[in-house]
């Protein structure tokens, strides 16, 4: 046996991580059972309600598969043999690759439209189809399907699974998708980090990253797309899209009934679907859209596309204002919200952006910060420095959201399920010199901008919302 130091549970790993599989596993089978919910299957040729952004996952549900997902992520590493663990990660950029082109060369929309789903298409019919070589297509198709993005039915034939699915037209995997610039970003990170002027190196602006890098440019990304509306217009969709898959948990685990009769501010609220959907639940609130003036076009054609009803449209105003100007919205009436904002900017913004609602806000005023607090990848190895909380049976019947503590060898942070927060930090990193933060981030730098922390209310999804208040009111 290899060695394993002496502070380690007497638990077995493979044990401890085989028995949270199956708790999680039974919980998963039997929470779809409680909701008469349909069987899981990849090959489903429609999303499952899981896979829906509008689906409320019931809470024991949610954190079953969360489990479930970072059990697997251990156990992957626990099994997979590290030297083959190095070599599918250092050549996991074609999975990006791959991915792209087959959205975006339209092999996808092909396979999506095909009739014969259970035979899906063979690679000689999509070489007829693209002019593209089918021996070429079929390593790259391959690769996907054992990546699960699809289904070989015969040899060199090829359908989409269900996760595939996401990647179809009006779907928000799709709008995420199709923004380009990642992997160029991705690539200069190194001389981002390791730059030769130490200046570069420590700096926390916006127009000193792997961007201005990769791109070879001066400018920042927002000053970048305020010169290519369409570019702007992909971006901010998929940017919405992020906001989108998470906006049932947003408006559901939280008590937004408690401003029913207030204005909410969406600060740098983008094409305004937060607020959107809040003046449909919220019928007798009023709300401000602000944002920067070449985004404020887009918030209103978006208002037009989504509402029809006067009476909902007439709540909300829409209003050029720049975050880092003293905040028009004066006193008691206004609660602020800023989603997926500060984790685009380094701290000495975030300070700015804060205190100047600090200064607006009176003493009922609240401030919103709907972002991702991330938790370190700790792991207890022990059972008595295990997270001590709910467990999944805990949870069972309950409708207010409650998170798991992550059981033995799970890290604090659910691993696996971490995975995309932390990448968004990667690249919030590269492209802004920007980051997520832990609840210890947030505090100092609330804190620093004149505000308090009330509550944090964790959420079905990646955000939390960060309830504040200003200090001294
Ligand atoms: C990541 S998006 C979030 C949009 C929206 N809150 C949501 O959740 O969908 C960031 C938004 O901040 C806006 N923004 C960037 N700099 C700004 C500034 N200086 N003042 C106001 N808005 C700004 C961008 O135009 C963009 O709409």
């Amino acid at each position: 046996m290899g060695k394993i130091p002496h502070q380690f549970s007497a638990v077995d790993e493979l044990d401890a991580l085989q028995n949270s599989l199956n708790q999680a596993l039974n919980a998963v089978r039997d929470e779809l059972d409680v909701h008469r919910l349909p069987k899981l299957s990849n090959f489903a040729l429609e999303p499952h309600p899981l896979d829906e952004p509008t689906f409320i996952c019931p809470p024991r549900l949610y954190e079953a598969r969360r489990l479930a997902l970072a059990t697997i992520g251990q156990l992957k590493s626990l099994l997979q043999r590290p030297y083959d663990k190095v070599v599918e990660q250092s050549t996991a950029v074609y999975q990006t690759a791959c991915l792209d082109l087959v959205v975006k060369t339209g092999i996808l929309d092909k396979l999506a439209e095909s009739e014969d789903c259970a035979s899906g298409l063979s690679v000689l019919t999509l070489q007829n189809e693209f002019d593209m070589d089918s021996m070429k297509m079929t390593t790259v198709l391959r690769y996907l399907a054992a990546q699960g993005w699809l289904r070989e039915t015969t040899e060199g034939a090829f359908t989409l699974t269900r996760p595939a699915l996401e990647l179809r037209h009006g779907r928000n995997g799709r709008k995420w998708i199709m923004t380009e610039g990642k992997p160029k970003v991705a690539m200069a990170l190194m001389q981002q980090l390791s730059h030769p002027n130490r200046a570069w190196r420590y700096s926390r602006q916006a127009d000193q990253t792997a961007y201005q890098i990769a791109f070879n440019t001066d400018m920042t990304l927002f000053a970048w797309l305020k010169q290519r509306p369409d570019e702007l217009r992909q971006w901010a969709s998929s940017v919405q899209s992020l906001g989108d898959s998470h906006s049932c948990s947003i408006l559901n685990d939280f008590q937004w009934e408690k401003f029913a009769k207030r204005t909410l501010v969406d600060v740098g609220g983008g094409q305004g679907n937060m607020t959107i959907s809040l003046a449909e639940m919220l019928p007798e609130a009023t709300f401000v859209i602000q944002d920067l003036e070449e985004v404020i076009p887009l918030a209103e054609q978006n208002i037009r596309n989504r509402l029809q009803d006067p009476a909902i449209i007439s709540r909300i105003s829409v209003e050029v204002h720049d975050f880092f100007d003293p905040q028009p919205r004066i006193g008691d009436e206004y609660v602020f919200m800023l989603r997926h904002i500060l984790h685009d900017w380094p701290d000495h913004a975030c300070v700015k952006i804060l205190a100047n609602l600090a200064v607006a806000g009176g003493i009922k005023s609240k401030i919103l910060i709907v972002d991702a607090v991330i938790a370190p990848c700790v792991t207890s190895t022990t059972q008595s420095k295990a997270n001590h909380g709910p467990v999944i049976d805990d949870l069972r019947g309950i409708s207010e959201y409650r998170p798991l503590a992550a059981p033995l060898y799970i890290p604090g942070n659910f691993g696996a399920c971490a995975v995309m927060p932390l990448a968004l930090g990667v690249h919030m990193m590269g492209v802004f010199n920007a980051l997520e933060r832990t609840m210890n981030e947030w505090t100092r730098l609330i804190n620093e901008a004149g505000l308090r922390i009330v509550t944090v209310h964790a959420l079905r999804g990646m955000v939390s919302i960060i309830e504040c208040e200003v200090i001294g009111c």
